[in-house]
């Protein structure tokens, strides 16, 4: 059976892990502060005031213990399932009959859609739960996020990161680029889109890996559809420009406003009873998604330079995104240097990295602190590598227009010291007593 959306929100209801909301809620500011407060607890609003006939949930994937329910693994187990998926793809079955056509628009009405305006800041409402999925003429297909602010009844701004899978098909083609837009997703889509791979990986066989994701045909393009997922926007990335921004981003800073490509919706199609996924920005669902998928890359990439690498750690502490952890054993002096060279390599935006050693629990901000406290001397175990390229994302670099963003980047080496004792680097645990014993109660 397909574990769409919807089997993912009865599972949680079971569970007992859903809050449903039914009275009427505003999709102007109302819904996400109501998403907000509930910090990462799944919900689903059953009544949007604007959008009649419309429900939209939200915090779906916000801790990974929901990613691992959604994926049907434990949450030790994310990173090597994904790191599997990436290198063993599988074609998508391809159906007649798909549910996302049951409604079909032909005269788009965006106006109609529970599209959120997030912050008062924001330059519009947004959606940012949209996968894109595009052919390019060489690579085929892409699937990957792009943000739209709504601009008209059937236009966007999108944001497309230049150079990357989208930005590159749109650069080869003439005129406009078909665009199949889809939302509301099931979970194994949204993180294998999420997923940046080498071009001319798909990342919808990523996906078929991860869980099954049958696909159909668009009715406007030959491009592929999500069989089962609630609502597709079909349309064209065209050449023409306009405002997109201000927008709340990961970090929870507002990004920089830029001129972007105008996106224009021909149709859409839609699940009967449709659910709409709300993803707030800098959200902890926002932050899994951004940052999780990049772990398996820099596993990977440390592991491919011959360093025994034991776990990877994007840390929410650095917007999920910016910072990495790289647990590793170290067999030679040298190994702590080449993970964090390859770590960098196997997450261009990552902007810090520490390498530690097994007996730290990098799950835990204090362990980490302890081991930088303890192991770490800045002459010789800190690595600084000025003036590169970087993530957009991060407020304190430089970002010029229409080029990479330079940023500096610094590699900690936290692992126990070598031509040190390392008995005198082991923590000692206090033996146990039973406190009944001696406290009176
Ligand atoms: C929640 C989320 C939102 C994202 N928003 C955008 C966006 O607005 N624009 C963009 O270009 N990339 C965005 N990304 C990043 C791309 O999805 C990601 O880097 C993608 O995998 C790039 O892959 P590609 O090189 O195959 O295109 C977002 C990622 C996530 C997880």
């Amino acid at each position: 059976m397909v574990k769409d959306i919807r089997t993912f929100i009865d599972e949680l209801d079971k569970l007992g892990e859903l809050v449903r909301i039914e009275r009427p809620v505003s999709k102007q500011f109302e819904l996400a502060k109501v998403q907000h407060a509930l910090d990462g607890r799944p919900v689903l609003f059953e009544n949007i005031a604007e959008s009649p006939g419309w429900r939209v949930v939200g915090n779906l994937v916000s801790t990974r213990d929901l990613v691992a329910k959604g994926l049907e693994t434990k949450k030790e187990e994310i990173i090597f399932k994904l790191a599997n998926a990436i290198e063993n793809r599988k074609k998508n079955p391809v159906i007649d009959n798909l549910p996302s056509q049951e409604v079909v628009i032909k005269d788009p009405d965006l106006d109609a859609l529970p599209i959120i305006t997030h912050y008062p800041t924001d330059g519009g409402p947004y959606i940012a739960s949209a996968v894109f999925i595009v052919k390019d003429p060489d690579y085929g297909i892409n699937a990957c996020f792009h943000r739209l602010m709504k601009v008209g009844k059937d236009k966007f701004t999108a944001r497309i990161i230049e150079k990357r899978g989208t930005d590159t098909a749109l650069q080869k083609v003439d005129g406009d680029l078909k665009a199949v837009i889809a939302i509301g997703n099931p979970i194994h889509l949204l993180i294998a889109a999420s997923i940046s791979p080498a071009k001319g990986v798909d990342e919808l066989e990523i996906a078929q890996a991860l869980g099954d994701l049958p696909l159909g045909k668009a009715l406007t393009s030959d491009l592929p559809v999500p069989a089962y997922s609630e609502v597709i926007l079909e349309g064209r990335i065209t050449k023409a420009k306009d405002v997109e921004g201000p927008f709340v981003d990961l970090t929870g800073t507002i990004d920089h406003t830029r001129e972007q490509p105008v996106v224009e919706i021909d149709m859409i199609t839609h699940r009967k009873n449709p659910i709409w996924h709300s993803l707030l920005p800098a959200s902890n669902e926002h932050k899994i998604l951004m940052g999780m998928p990049r772990e398996p890359t820099i596993y990977k990439a440390v592991k491919d330079v011959g360093v025994d690498v034991k776990n990877v750690l994007i840390s929410p502490g650095g917007c999920s995104w910016l910072h990495g952890i790289v647990q590793i054993r170290k067999q030679s002096p040298d190994d702590p240097k080449k993970a964090i060279e390859a770590a960098f390599s196997g997450h261009k935006s990552m902007k810090h990295c520490i390498v530690v050693d097994e007996d730290i629990n990098i799950y835990d901000p204090q362990d980490l602190e302890w081991a930088i406290a303890t192991r770490f001397q800045a002459s010789k175990d800190l690595y600084v590598f000025p003036n590169q390229p970087g993530s957009s994302l991060d407020p304190s670099g430089e970002h010029p227009p229409g080029e990479k963003a330079r940023t500096d980047k610094a590699g900690v080496d936290a692992t126990v010291p070598d031509g040190k004792d390392p008995k005198t680097f082991k923590r000692l645990v206090m033996e146990g007593v039973d406190l009944d014993e001696y406290v009176r109660k």
